[in-house]
């Protein structure tokens, strides 16, 4: 197992569609063991392939507060969603020191390969249901930040260019000295 590189926001990478998974084998399995390391170690509670810059529709997500229950989504479909929504705050190991309210419904019923193959048909609510709409929206490139003001999508963006330059501008500097 290898920890993975999360891409950060507003990294273009992210807003990568992914495609499905055609076989379930050896690379596939090992993916989804560095999508756990890499989401525990984060710590988060959901990962998916897009934000390790892998483009193939596979989510993580560990809702527990021990790491007990870890569930793998393979070409997750979600089927149905509540026409009732609430609105939760959310956050994104992709872009990290920010979190904000979001309006979600409150109940979807998936269809989804866990890691053997199986398809199984879950209905979540309350913070799986949420947590499984943000990961397959990564799968779609798209971001919490997205249902945001433009406002305040724009006050993001600027936000987090200039971290993303000051980045390159430190390591630029440690390469040349
Ligand atoms: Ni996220």
């Amino acid at each position: 197992m290898a920890k993975r590189e999360i891409l950060q926001y507003p990294d273009r990478r992210l807003r990568t569609p992914a495609r499905a998974v055609d076989v379930i084998d050896e690379r596939i399995q090992a993916l989804i063991d560095d999508m756990f390391e890499t989401m525990y170690d984060a710590p988060g509670i959901g990962l998916a392939a897009t934000q390790i810059d892998v483009h193939e529709r596979i989510v993580v997500i560990d809702i527990s507060e021990d790491g007990s229950a870890p569930r793998v989504l393979i070409n997750p479909e979600i089927l149905e969603r509540a026409s009732e929504c609430d609105v939760a705050e959310e956050g994104c190991l992709s872009i990290p020191g920010y979190a904000d309210d979001v309006e979600r419904p409150e109940r979807v019923r998936i269809r989804a390969l866990d890691r053997d193959g199986t398809s199984t048909e879950i209905e979540a609510e309350g913070l799986l249901a949420r947590c499984i709409q943000h990961e397959v929206d990564h799968l779609d490139g798209r971001l919490f930040i997205d249902y945001l003001s433009e406002l305040k999508r724009k006050r993001l963006r600027r936000r987090y260019e200039k971290a993303a330059r000051q980045r390159t501008g430190q390591t630029l500097g440690t390469d040349a000295g």
